[in-house]
This record gives structure tokens, C-alpha cells and sequence, in this order.
């Protein structure tokens, strides 16, 4: 008994004298807060928001905190970002990528070369390629509403908003990118959407590493009916897959990716290819019905661009004009992308802000940027940084707005949804059409309105901070009917 207390007693005190930080003077501030280990992981989880505030309140611009047993130095001066986001040699970006990979998809990639991948990406969705791509999806767009929306439907229909746009979404660019159509075997937009929002309400947790045991199997379950479902995506060509999956695959082959690990690998793309678009879309559809303003100013821009089209598709088939439309989508982003911008410290790095102060970044710690609380939520950047104000990024002219300032000095970064840098969005032209395109075939082509006139826009479901685009805590109802049947 004696022996087994003096054991345990030794193993506290090693794990103490390993793990045991104390902050040096070119440190940056550091809060490990009061439980071992632990840190401050329950409060960063619950609302990572709030709680990069309060430490923001406490500490400044720049400080470390704990969470289960990892430091992370949070960067929250907008002004010094680009000293994270172009340090690709001390700050390393695939390492935690490659630990959710794991984390949520179970995933593994053989002799992983991230720059073919991002190559890949880069060749289908920025290049010469996209063109292609959109019309694709602008097909698919339009089948799908018109399959939820029949054109001869006399009555208003009622639904959720964002399971209406999350819905429409997901499967008009699961059907682009992944095909199914013309699998023999069930893999239908629809069971695969099913699915799919099973696996995303788990995500947070996922990533974490924070699900109960009924919730771990229930995770472990979808994530194998998803990977059935996806098996013959972007396996032939004539899979009805899109190029680039099709190109991906082949990849992984070369790489030597077994089946099993490709349906994975495929899976994670399904994720980051379509976990973002649909919640953007149904926010910003969300703000313009609750503001008529805001309404009625797209709406009009939008029908200046239709007066001058032949098709009413062909807002994605050339570049049109719609500054008033981008701004309504900025802030509407503004106030809803949330990611946390992750980076391993590879090796020991000074970091010098913008103020002149320079800090020491410790091997093996992260670094996080949150743009969310700064520069997007700073009253001092945006004017009433809560409201929607669908002409923030307007000038008086009608031209675009891109001057910002904070500490009397004008910002490269006053929003940053799609993040920045070499590991910025590659998705985010084609993301930016395919909302356009879904705005536009809603509003002119049907009557949307809130089902109850006074409903207010949704709180954020507060434990999605840091995973891309935000969700509502609850849906916001509306109806519909096709325009001129009445
Ligand atoms: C509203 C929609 C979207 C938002 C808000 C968004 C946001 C972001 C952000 C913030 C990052 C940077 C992450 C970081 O630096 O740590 C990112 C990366 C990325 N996004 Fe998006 N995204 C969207 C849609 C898409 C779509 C539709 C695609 C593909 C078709 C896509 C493909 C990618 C890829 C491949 C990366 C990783 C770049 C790399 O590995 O270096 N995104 N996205």
C-alpha cells in the first residue's frame, strides 16, 4: 500500500517537473488557468469567443493559454498577422491539419504530399478549370430547386431556412464534384446529405476529442455508411464525378493509399468542399429577410443584372458586376466566419508585432489567429460591429470599401473569412459564385418570406467557434412559392 502511494506520489511529481511551465521574460503572456492539464479547455470549447475576450480583457493583444495539456499563443492584432501567416518555415500548417485528419476521419495518408493535393486543387478550382465547374453547378443548382421548388406549385411551402440552403447546397455540389447519378447503388444526393449532417453535428466534438462513448460509436457508424456511400466516387472517369476527384483518386493510388483510406481521404473533402457554402448561403438569405433594406437592394441589383441576361443562369457563365450583392455577402461573412487560423511552431521563432513589442513562440506550441473576435467583431474597426449593414463595404460611389483602420492605422486585414496567405481558401471564387447563383435563382424566380414577419435572425450555436463558417442554435422558418402561378 505504502509502495503503490509512493509510486503514484512519484508519478505526480515527474509529470509536474515535465509539464511544469513558468513564463520568461520574452514570453508572451501566459495563463494556464487553474486545472492541471486541463487549462482552460472546458471555457475555449464552450464559447472560444467569449473566452479569447475575457483573455484579451486580461492580457492584451497576445498571450498563451493551456488547453488539454498543449500552450497555444492566441494573435489577436490584426496588424501583426501576416508575421504568422507568412512564416510557412517556423509555423507549420499541415502538422494540425494532419491531427483533426485523424481525428475526424480516422485518416492516415501514405507518404502525404500536401502540395500535390493543394496543386490539384489549385489547377480545378482557381485556374481555367472553374469556368467549367460552375456552369456544372449551376445545372446541378437548378435541377435541385427546381426538384424542392416545383415551378407549378400553386401554395407556399414552409421550412427551415438553413436545412432548406444546406440542403440544396449540399447536394447540388455533391452531385458537381462527386457524381452519383449514375452510380447503380443507391448513393443518392439525398442519403448522402443524411448522413452527412449526422456526421457534421458530431464534428466539433470529433475534432476535440470530447465524445462521449454512445456518441464515439454513433460517430464511428455514420463515418462508415458515409464511406459506402462515397466508394465508387471519382473511381472511373465515367463515375459522374468531377475532374478533380477523379484526378484525386488517382493521386492517392500513387501515393498508396489503400481503398479504405481513399474513401476517408474522400470523405474529408466531401467536408471541405461543402461544410461551408450551405451555412454561408443560409445566413446570408437570413440577414437580407430581416433586413428590407438589405432585401430590396440586392434584389434591385439583381434585377438591373437580369434586364441585361439572356439565360437566367448566366451570372455564372461570365463575370458580372454586383458590388452591392458582394457587400451584403462580406458582412454577411463577417459577422458569421469564424475559423481559427492553426499553426504548429516548428521551430523557435521571435515574433515582432506591428507595435514594435517581439515575443518568443516556443517549439511545439500552436499559434492561433482568431479574426472572428479581431478584426471582424472590433468596434473599433466596424462601427456597431453586431449590426448587419448589407453597405459596410460600400463606399458613398458604390464602389468597393476597403479602407479600415485601427489604432490610426489603415488594415490589410479588416475581414478575413477565407483566411489568408499560401494556405488561404482555394475554394473561395467558386464558393462566391455558387452562392451568388443560388441567391439569385431564389429571389427571382420565387416568393421567400419569413412565416412569422417579427422573427429576428438566430443566435450562433456557440460551440462551433474556430470550424469555418458558423451555425444557427436553431432554424429560422420561411416560406416559399414560385413566382408568377398565383
Ligand atoms: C463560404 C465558404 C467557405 C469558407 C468561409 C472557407 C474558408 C476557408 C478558410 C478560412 C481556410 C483557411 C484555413 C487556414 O488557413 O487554416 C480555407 C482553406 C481551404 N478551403 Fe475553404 N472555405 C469555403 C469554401 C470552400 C470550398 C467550396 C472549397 C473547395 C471547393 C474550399 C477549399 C479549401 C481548401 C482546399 C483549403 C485549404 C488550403 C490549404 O490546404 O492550404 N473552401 N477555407
Amino acid at each position: 500500500m505504502i509502495w503503490t502511494i509512493f509510486l503514484i506520489f512519484q508519478a505526480v511529481l515527474l509529470y509536474f517537473l515535465l509539464t511544469h511551465r513558468s513564463r520568461s521574460k520574452s514570453d508572451p503572456p501566459l495563463d494556464k488557468g487553474v486545472i492541471p492539464w486541463l487549462g482552460h479547455a472546458l471555457e475555449f470549447g464552450k464559447d472560444a469567443s467569449k473566452f479569447l475576450d475575457r483573455m484579451k480583457q486580461k492580457h492584451g493583444d497576445i498571450f498563451t493559454v493551456r488547453a488539454a495539456g498543449r500552450y497555444v499563443t492566441v494573435l489577436l492584432d490584426p496588424h501583426s498577422y501576416d508575421a504568422v501567416i507568412n512564416d510557412s518555415d517556423s509555423l507549420d500548417f499541415t502538422r494540425y491539419a494532419q491531427v483533426l485528419m485523424e481525428r475526424i476521419f480516422n485518416l492516415r495518408l501514405p507518404h502525404h504530399q500536401p502540395s500535390n493535393v493543394s496543386a490539384l486543387m489549385k489547377k480545378h478550382f482557381m485556374g481555367v478549370n472553374l469556368a467549367a465547374l460552375n456552369s456544372t453547378m449551376s445545372r446541378h443548382l437548378q435541377a435541385s430547386l427546381k426538384t424542392e421548388m416545383p415551378q407549378n406549385q400553386k401554395d407556399w411551402k414552409e421550412q427551415g431556412l438553413f436545412n432548406l440552403s444546406y440542403s440544396l447546397l449540399f447536394k447540388a455540389g455533391y452531385l458537381s464534384l462527386f457524381g452519383g447519378e449514375q452510380n447503380n447503388n443507391g448513393t443518392d444526393p439525398s442519403s448522402v446529405y443524411e448522413e452527412y449532417k449526422k456526421f457534421d453535428g458530431l464534428l466539433t466534438k470529433m475534432a476535440r476529442g470530447t465524445l462521449k462513448p454512445e456518441e464515439k460509436r454513433t460517430a464511428q457508424s455514420v463515418r462508415q455508411r458515409l464511406c459506402g456511400l462515397l466508394a465508387p466516387a471519382g473511381l472511373t472517369q465515367d463515375s459522374g464525378a468531377s475532374p478533380w476527384l477523379h484526378a484525386y483518386r488517382r493521386l492517392l493510388q500513387e501515393d498508396g493509399a489503400d481503398e479504405e483510406t481513399q474513401r476517408k481521404a474522400v470523405l474529408m473533402q466531401l467536408w471541405a468542399t461543402q461544410g461551408n457554402v450551405g451555412p454561408a448561403a443560409f445566413w446570408l438569405l437570413g440577414y437580407l429577410l430581416t433586413n428590407p433594406e438589405a432585401l430590396t437592394a440586392v434584389k434591385n441589383e439583381f434585377s438591373a443584372v437580369s434586364t441585361m441576361e439572356t439565360s437566367e443562369t448566366s451570372l455564372l457563365d461570365r463575370p458580372v458586376n454586383t458590388p452591392v450583392f458582394d457587400s451584403a455577402l462580406e458582412e454577411t461573412l463577417r459577422l458569421t466566419a469564424a475559423p481559427f487560423i492553426t499553426r504548429e511552431v516548428v521551430q523557435e521563432k521571435t515574433l515582432n508585432m506591428a507595435d514594435g513589442q517581439q515575443y518568443l513562440l516556443r517549439k511545439g506550441d500552436r499559434v492561433c489567429l482568431f479574426p472572428f473576435n479581431s478584426p471582424q467583431k472590433d468596434p473599433e474597426i466596424h462601427h456597431e460591429p453586431q449590426k448587419y449593414k448589407y453597405d459596410r463595404f460600400l463606399n458613398k460611389d458604390g464602389s468597393v470599401k476597403r479602407d479600415f483602420y485601427k489604432g490610426g492605422r489603415r488594415l490589410k486585414y479588416y475581414t478575413m473569412p477565407w483566411g489568408a496567405g499560401a494556405n488561404g481558401c482555394m475554394g473561395k471564387k467558386f464558393a462566391i459564385n455558387t452562392i451568388r447563383q443560388f441567391v439569385y435563382m431564389v429571389l427571382t424566380n420565387y416568393d421567400l418570406e419569413l412565416s412569422d414577419p417579427n422573427s429576428q435572425i438566430p443566435e450562433v450555436n456557440a460551440s462551433r467557434y474556430g470550424f469555418g463558417m458558423l451555425q444557427p442554435e436553431r432554424d429560422l422558418l420561411v416560406r416559399y412559392r414560385p413566382r408568377n402561378t398565383h
